[in-house]
């Protein structure tokens, strides 16, 4: 077996479904996937149910986290209309301040600029803040980032439009940084008659091919790459009303992998956006004696069925290089060839307030 190790993966955008949809993930099935995926840290989004907007729901999903969780884990806060005054007293028990600013799942949905600019204004300078914004939203968000001057990372970018103008504002000096899906990497508007409409349902949409390739074009300016994990079950998916997101978690290492096989990117630029950025971007703590172990000899087909709780992945049958078979944690094994030996609970919080108490 030929055998590669990688630091422990950092994943900055992962939907974890606690409090609130503990049938679609939990904290526990969210993070041991997470291991089976060589991610060792991940950041979780606001968009629960409740929206974690408050120290109530903020602590709801601290507690369950800090019972249940196998990897290392931030919590990030939502921006709401109810939250501009307190949001910022919450910056030090998370790992970033979230704006949904264009369509999404959950309710969390910012429209109004007043509300965007006074968030951007009141959230520490030095914590993140990171928004779903796509096409004309993310030029608007970019002038409200130059004007308040301070830095945004941009989730999920997906289009040529967002990439160019990123590229632009980076050129500019602009404090921006980006990430992108592997989805929107590997599938595009022609996938979705093979997937069916309520499986190729995600936001950002499934873009063009056009749009797919100025992503790999302008791989040198994209700064992370991020899974978007949003696990909804098949029965769900495949409803009347079938809610966007997939499960990426598992799929994105052996995607970006397959990429470095193919040329597209080298293993230093994987290792850049999948450790080093993030942990700069997001200021997360190192994490010795750390690693993934890789078998990269061969081809292998992408299962239906995951670690995940949704049960399915629009990757299913795909021919990717490279399966994870054993993550060390802090010196221990906590996975290994589909089993796990971390104890729930044994996750670390990495918001500085947690980081403080040594928990
Ligand atoms: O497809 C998506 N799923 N886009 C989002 O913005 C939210 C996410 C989810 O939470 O399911
Ligand atoms: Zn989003
Ligand atoms: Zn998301």
């Amino acid at each position: 077996m030929t055998s590669l190790r990688l630091p422990g993966l950092i994943d900055p955008h992962v939907h974890l479904r606690e409090p609130g949809a503990i049938h679609k993930e939990d904290f526990e099935s969210g993070t041991k996937a997470a291991l089976a995926g060589g991610f060792t840290t991940i950041l979780a989004m606001p968009n629960t149910s409740p929206p974690l907007i408050d120290d109530d729901s903020l602590t709801l999903a601290e507690i369950a986290a800090a019972q249940k969780a196998v990897c290392d884990y931030g919590i990030h806060l939502g921006a709401s209309p109810q939250n501009i005054e307190t949001a910022a007293s919450l910056a030090p028990r998370s790992s970033g301040l979230k704006l949904y600013l264009d369509a999404t799942f959950g309710p969390l949905h910012l429209t109004d600029l007043n509300i965007i600019r006074e968030h951007f204004g009141r959230w520490p300078h030095q914590r993140p803040i990171l928004c779903h914004a796509e096409d004309r939203t993310l030029a608007a968000v970019l002038m409200v980032a130059y004007l308040e001057k301070r830095s945004v990372h941009i989730c999920h970018v997906s289009r040529r439009s967002e990439i160019e103008i990123i590229r632009d504002a980076k050129m500019r000096g602009l404090d921006v940084t980006c990430e992108v899906g592997p989805h929107h990497l590997y599938l595009s508007t022609d996938d979705i008659p093979r997937l069916g409409a309520g499986r190729s349902e995600v936001r950002p949409r499934l873009a063009t091919p056009d749009d797919v390739a100025a992503l790999w074009a302008n791989m040198d300016i994209v700064d992370c790459i991020a899974t978007d994990h949003a696990p909804h079950t098949l029965a769900e998916k495949d409803s009347d009303n079938p809610p966007p997101g997939f499960p990426g978690l598992e799929s994105s290492l052996p995607l970006m992998l397959t990429a470095v096989h193919d040329s597209r990117i080298t293993l230093d630029d994987l290792v850049n956006k999948m450790v080093h950025n993030p942990r700069r971007i997001f200021d997360l703590p190192e994490q010795p004696d750390t690693y993934v172990e890789v078998d990269v000899d061969g081809e292998w087909t992408v299962r239906e069925k995951g670690v995940s709780r949704c049960g399915w992945t629009p990757f299913a049958g795909m021919p990717v290089r490279g399966q994870v078979r054993r993550v060390v944690l802090r010196n221990q094994t906590v996975y290994e060839d589909g089993s796990f030996f971390a104890s729930p609970g044994s996750g670390r919080n990495v918001a500085p307030a947690h980081q403080d108490k040594g928990s």
